[in-house]
């Protein structure tokens, strides 16, 4: 029998919740393995569920034993840049040696397609912008380094064991369901998007606006905000690439469009009527000015075709949730 389900690692975080989104509507065949340390079940109401942890081989085995896996979607990761640079050895553990955990049991039941949910840390400061995929990869943080590292584990085994993936390198993920069912809900909040939101509504401490004195046009630093719905499909069209025979492949996703910090908070202050108490700071060390896609490959060789390529609609959808869930999921 044709295998023909999808193991969505990670899938209850808030990109991978997204995606899950996407393939129940589109009765996509998956199942979502997750440890919740930072997931929701909530957010993932109708996709099938394992709960468990990459760090733990024993239980990834079972799970490829167990069901007729024949793609894996890989989300699960810690995400926090700063935490990376104190705690390495933790992001390493998780972010490194959990994929090789996930990609030894991949070979030993010969699951041969894999896509992998990377990063824009894995350019470090950009030489030039918009960043095309062939632009030089040298991270300035940990948590960049294990994503770069896992691409070129993913190449190698590619070379050597003839597993074929797609390493989908995200700018900046934002946005939420336009239904107002399914959001961001990190815990720290760290993203600027939601934080503002959380800041506008008190639920955090006012924003601290990290450098005015970059080279753009208001001072802030730029960057490029991709909608997660826009992010399900590039999923989508990966699996399908996968499993019509396609290459492995390496993309970007973002827009090509930066907004500064300013913008953001602009936006967030329209489109929720509502002040975002802040303060203005000195630079993030490894905060580069400019953060901008070119996604020309992703469309041009997957037909990527965005949707929701506009910050008030990002962000009003990122509202619409937060109304909705003023607490998370939590409570
Ligand atoms: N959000 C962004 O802006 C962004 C940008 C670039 C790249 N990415 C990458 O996209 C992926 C998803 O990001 P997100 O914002 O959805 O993060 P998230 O923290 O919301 O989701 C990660 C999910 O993985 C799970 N997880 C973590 N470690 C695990 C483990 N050891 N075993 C099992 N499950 C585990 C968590 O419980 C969570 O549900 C990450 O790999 C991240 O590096 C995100």
């Amino acid at each position: 029998m044709l295998r023909r389900m999808i193991l969505v690692v990670g899938g209850a975080g808030f990109v991978g919740s997204h995606i899950c989104k996407s393939l129940r509507a589109q009765n996509i065949e998956h199942l979502v393995f997750d440890n919740l340390e930072k997931g929701h079940s909530q957010a993932i109401v109708g996709s099938q569920l394992a709960v468990g942890d990459i760090r733990d081989p024993a239980t990834l085995e079972r799970v490829f034993a167990d069901n007729d896996i024949d793609t894996v979607m890989h989300f699960a990761a810690y995400i926090e840049v700063g935490e990376s640079v104190t705690d390495p050895a933790k992001y390493y553990r998780n972010n490194f040696q959990g994929v090789l955990n996930l990609m030894d049991a991949m070979r030993n039941h010969r699951v041969e397609q894999f896509v992998f949910s990377s990063t824009a840390a894995v350019y470090g400061e950009p030489k030039y912008v918009p960043i095309d995929e062939l632009h030089p990869k040298d991270p300035t943080s940990p948590y960049g380094e294990t994503k770069w590292n896992v691409e070129r584990m993913i190449q190698s085994f590619g070379r050597a064991y003839g597993l074929r993936s797609v390493a989908l390198r995200y700018f900046n993920a934002a946005g939420a369901s336009p239904d107002g069912s399914i959001g961001e809900d990190h815990d720290p909040e760290t993203h600027l998007i939601a934080r503002a939101l959380l800041a506008a509504m008190g639920k955090v401490p006012p924003l601290t606006i990290f450098g005015t004195d970059y080279d753009t046009p208001d001072g802030t630093c730029l960057r490029d905000y991709v909608h997660v719905l826009d992010l399900a499909q590039a999923h989508i069209l990966a699996i399908k690439h996968l499993r019509s025979g396609g290459e492995s492949r390496q993309f970007n996703l973002g827009y090509g469009n930066g907004f500064s910090v300013r913008q953001v908070i602009n936006a967030v202050e329209k489109v929720t009527g509502m002040e975002v108490p802040k303060s203005e700071g000195p630079r993030r060390e490894g905060d580069p000015a400019r953060l901008i896609a070119s996604s020309t490959k992703i469309r041009e060789e997957l037909g990527w075709n965005p949707e929701f390529n506009d910050l008030e609609t990002i962000v009003s959808h990122a509202w619409k949730w937060r109304q909705a869930f003023p607490n998370g999921y939590g409570l």
